[in-house]
């Protein structure tokens, strides 16, 4: 049966196989294919912003194409699961987890319940290197916005150990806030960072935004500020796993404390990742730049029916306020939140 793929010119393909596999797009179980000029990836669904992104950088062009199984491939999570579950019951199985290293994070609906095992045992069965499964057991909550969790099957540890753009990270799964579906945001963002630039790395989490751009960019420090004192912990690992002390600077605590006492006037760039309630720290924000200006990028849930109008309104109104002009260099969609919402991303200059 033919299968969604991409067609890309031979020389741009390994870039687009790297793409494909960090944003976990690539169909593992098959082979791509090739002729004399081009090579053809098997993909999953692609968001609008996918296509885009593959149209733009990779000059990939989606088709339709025959692929034959890896030789020796395993059984797929759902084949494996199609001999132990009713037709019914497999039906409410999504195909999609989240991967944090050796943990996958699966999403189990109610109608399910008491399957838990036999799920997370097919997962384990089909994905080899994974050592953990676990399942939400609710939505983001709290000030942290940690995603409570519980294992349903394999190693019962919670502890994550992820890589993501030549970076290795410390997770507490179930305590700290982590997506491993930003990792293409931070290189968006790592792209714009210029040499001896300061950064103003707020709601930090566990550190992957101040520590891939450690990584990838000349800049000269990022001030990494978090509230969750297991979050801090996992960031002060992962900056010395990382080896990125003399670039990275963790500050426990409080944005709305720590950047008036230190980081007032001190940075170039402010990166702002809170998206619910990002809007009440533009105070913040704004007071990190420097007096000649620099950067905000602001992070926020929307209404489908207006995605950037409201948050671009409380923005101008709050450089009004203190006398500052804004402009708007850049506003995406970064991802779905539910149907009638999603996570948005605004890049403004202030001066
Ligand atoms: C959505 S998470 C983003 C984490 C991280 N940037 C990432 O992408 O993985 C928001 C983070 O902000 C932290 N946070 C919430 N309110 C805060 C505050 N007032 N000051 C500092 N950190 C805060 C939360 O604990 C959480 O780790």
């Amino acid at each position: 049966m033919p299968s969604l793929a991409l067609r890309v010119e031979r020389k741009k393909a390994s870039a687009l196989h790297a793409f494909l596999k960090e944003s976990a797009l690539l169909v593992k179980e098959l082979e791509p294919a090739s002729d004399e000029f081009h090579v053809f990836f098997p993909v999953k669904k692609l968001s609008a912003k996918d296509r885009k992104i593959i149209k733009e950088k990779f000059a990939a062009i989606v088709v339709e194409k025959t692929f034959k199984k890896k030789s020796g491939s395993r059984k797929t999570f759902k084949e494996i699961l199609s001999g132990r579950l009713s037709r019914k019951d497999l039906a409410l199985v999504g195909r999609a987890f989240d991967l944090v290293g050796n943990i996958a994070i699966v999403e189990i609906p109610n109608e399910l319940k008491g399957n838990e095992k036999i799920i997370g045992t097919a997962l384990l069965e089909a994905h080899k290197n994974l050592e953990t499964v676990c399942m939400k057991t609710g939505a983001h909550k709290g000030v942290f916005r940690a995603e409570p969790v519980k294992v349903i099957a394999g190693k019962k540890n919670l502890v994550a150990t992820y890589t993501e753009s030549g970076c290795v990270f410390r997770v507490s799964l179930g305590k700290v806030f982590f997506s491993p579906r930003l990792a293409a945001e931070r290189l968006r963002i790592s792209r714009q960072v210029k040499k001896g630039e300061v950064v103003a790395a707020l709601f930090a989490g566990v550190g992957p935004f101040p520590i891939v751009l450690a990584k990838k960019t000349r800049m000269s420090k990022a001030y990494a500020v978090e509230l969750n004192p297991v979050a801090v912990k996992d960031m002060q690992e992962n900056v010395k796993k990382n080896r990125v002390g003399e670039k990275v600077a963790v500050l426990s605590g409080d944005v709305k404390k720590i950047v008036p006492r230190k980081l007032a006037g001190k940075c170039d760039r402010v990166l702002m990742p809170l998206p619910k309630g990002a809007e009440e720290f533009l105070h913040e924000a704004f007071l990190c730049l420097k007096k000649e200006g620099g950067i905000i990028h602001f992070y926020g849930f929307a209404e489908r029916s207006n995605l950037f109008e409201p948050a671009i309104r409380l923005i101008k109104s709050q450089a009004e306020k203190i006398g500052k002009k804004v402009k708007i260099l850049y506003k995406s969609e970064l991802r779905s939140y539910s149907p009638q919402t999603a996570q948005i991303v605004i890049d403004f200059s202030v001066s």
